[in-house]
């Protein structure tokens, strides 16, 4: 009897710095905590720590959106990989990369198992999938970028030559944008695109607020600590002195646009230090400053993102949905 010793291929990380002096942290809170009213962007709750809360969110009863899109990928991946001829997989805001597995065991099933590039904001979160990646799909070649949309999109490596390239946009990310902003971001994402390459798209979809807002407002309070973890972000990258039991998270349904907003509110008025900007912020005894918006969406609202839409799949409740376009 013989053993194989599966050796897993090395994988690579590039890291492009979003930390301060990078025009990262520092110019969004200088810029955020002057404005009125106060805002942060939601990139900035994802060090190693907030992505492992981020994690621990998609395990709460309350939020659906990981399970329901998870059932979506199940449910179409042999099928999109098979029709496509999919060989590479770039994964934008991959996080731990728990769902791509839908898509991968779909490539590896079709033979066709070339790349996968998970692109993320976390370094630590992407080692640690790109890890466990590698060793699960033997011959994967991995090949994570940590940066940030903005501007670390054009570090993604050239498309391989061969087969197609997926994008994968999952989880509802999508809805971090501002709704003004979705265009020329998914400009600059299909710049990673040739013809007949995919951008498979999840969203989460616009409903009852009795099912939505308490999935940003989980009764275990891991939403509350994953928001109040920007607080620790800014602490300890600019030398910031928030008292984290002086702010109250907040998580409110708006049916306008329609959104959930995550909100941070000062329980007390008083005056932060952030030393590395030099600065005196003041907050008022119940003054709100935002610090997330997650669009919620219908289909036309996809459309009108400048997607050409090619499938739109639900799950069984309408909760969520994933759709596939193509490069236009
Ligand atoms: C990772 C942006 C999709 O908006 O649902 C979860 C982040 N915020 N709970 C979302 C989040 C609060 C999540 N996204």
């Amino acid at each position: 009897m013989t053993t194989r010793l599966v050796v897993p291929r090395p994988y690579r990380l590039d890291v492009h710095p979003i930390g301060p002096g990078e025009q990262g942290l520092a110019e969004d809170a200088r810029a955020g905590l002057s404005a009125s009213p106060k805002s942060l962007p939601p990139k900035h709750f994802y060090d190693e720590r907030g992505s492992d809360l981020f994690e621990r969110i998609t395990r709460l009863p309350e939020y659906y959106q990981s399970r329901s899109e998870l059932s979506i990928l199940t449910r179409i991946a042999d099928g999109l990989v098979a029709r496509h001829g999919v060989s590479e997989l770039v994964e934008l805001g991959s996080g731990a990369s728990r769902k791509t597995r839908a898509l991968l065991d779909a490539m590896r099933d079709a033979r066709s198992l070339g790349r996968y590039v998970p692109f993320d904001v976390c370094p630590e979160a992407i080692l640690a999938a790109a890890g466990r990646l590698a060793e699960a799909y033997p011959g994967l070649d991995v090949h994570g970028v940590a940066g940030d949309f903005d501007r670390h999109l054009p570090g993604v490596p050239e498309r391989g030559r061969s087969g197609r390239r997926l994008i994968a946009f999952l989880g509802g990310t999508i809805g971090n944008l501002e709704p003004d902003a979705r265009t020329p971001f998914l400009e600059s994402v299909a710049e990673l695109m040739e013809p007949g390459d995919l951008l498979l798209v999840g969203t989460d979809l616009a409903g009852d607020p009795g099912r939505i807002q308490p999935a940003y407002d989980d009764a275990e309070g891991v939403t509350a600590e994953f928001n109040l973890n920007v607080l620790r972000v800014l602490n300890r990258e600019l030398d910031a002195d928030f008292e984290l039991d002086a702010f109250a998270h907040v998580a409110l349904y708006d049916p306008g646009p329609p959104w959930i907003e995550m909100r941070l509110r000062s329980l007390a008025d008083q005056v932060v230090r952030i030393g590395a900007l030099d600065m005196d912020v003041e907050f008022a005894e119940g003054e709100e400053m935002r610090t997330e918006i997650s669009c919620k969406f219908t289909r036309p609202a996809v459309d009108d993102a400048g997607l050409v839409l090619e499938e739109w799949h639900e799950d069984a409740r309408g909760w969520f949905a994933v759709s596939l376009a193509r490069r236009p």
